[in-house]
């Protein structure tokens, strides 16, 4: 079994991390008991300190990010969505821990040396999907649409569309490209929703750690977009960004010092969800 700690697929192990921690209090926003699995596995293997230099700043972060996608998935199924896919899924753990209607389908979508290392811990695990679950193993820069309508995605149902994290790591107009794949393969009623930096952040002294860090596991933030919802409506999107100071969004884990760093200027990142 490979373990991503080297390259893009390193920061899924990052965010399960994050998860972990969460996990283990008492007042936790989701139960995540396969995150404690996935770090445990990854421990075993290689060390992980770039990667704790990225969590720790992120924590608060990548739980609310979570909980905020989680409720995005619930209302998408309850609306209809039967059909869910996970792009850069990495460790994400919904398919199994999430309630979903009968009849869902989620697949995930992400690169073959992410699946080596995540398939085998969950099967020791005993986990079981609590849906039709599929993985994907294939690259969002090359021809992901096909590898995906080849694992069964029927593009004439209405689909929940999660990109958590992914975006800023694809070169060039790559992530262009993935938007453009999905709204191809989105039938009406399909929701989209994500997560993208702003270009403000290659430059922000106070994400320069974090972005050395990532470097120094190659794993580069590649691409930021300015106006979400400009991006998202060429093409064809309607949208809404999630304010991450909002008490209704952050379950009350934002810190005075989070406040401080998301509060200060323009938006250094785009959480949005969006309906075709
Ligand atoms: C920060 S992790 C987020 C994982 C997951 N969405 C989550 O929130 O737990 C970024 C993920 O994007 C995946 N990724 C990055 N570039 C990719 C590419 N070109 N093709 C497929 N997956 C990619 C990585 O392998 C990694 O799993």
């Amino acid at each position: 079994m490979r373990t991503p700690t080297a390259g893009v697929g390193a920061t899924a192990v990052v965010v399960a991390a994050a998860r972990a921690a969460e996990n283990r209090r008492a007042d936790r926003l989701f139960h995540d008991p396969l995150a404690e699995r996935f770090l445990a596995e990854a421990r075993k293997r290689t060390p992980v300190e770039a990667v704790e230099v990225v969590r720790h700043p992120m924590e608060h972060y990548f739980a609310i990010r979570t909980r905020y996608f989680d409720d995005v998935l619930r209302r998408a199924v309850a609306e209809g969505c039967r059909q869910v896919a996970v792009l850069g899924a990495g460790l994400d753990t919904r398919a199994f821990r999430l309630d979903w209607p009968i009849g869902t389908r989620v697949f995930e979508v992400d690169l073959p040396e992410v699946f080596a290392f995540k398939e085998p811990v969950v099967e020791a695990a005993g986990a079981e999907a609590a849906c039709a679950r599929t993985v994907v193993p294939t690259d969002l820069s090359a021809d992901w649409e096909a590898a995906l309508l080849r694992a069964g995605f029927d593009p004439g149902l209405p689909t929940a569309w999660l990109i958590e994290g992914v975006l800023c790591y694809l070169p060039g107009k790559a992530d262009d490209a993935v938007l453009a794949g999905v709204t191809r393969l989105s039938a009406p009623g399909s929701r989209l929703a994500g997560e993208h930096v702003s270009h403000r952040v290659f430059t922000d002294p106070v994400a320069r750690p974090m972005l050395d860090a990532l470097e120094s596991v190659g794993a580069p933030w590649l691409s930021g977009i300015d106006d979400i919802g400009t991006w998202l409506g060429a093409s064809g999107w309607e949208s809404a960004t999630a304010d991450l100071t909002d008490p209704a969004v952050h379950h009350g884990r934002i810190t005075p010092v989070d406040r401080e760093r998301i509060a200060a200027g323009p938006t250094r990142g785009w959480i949005f969800r969006a309906w075709n």
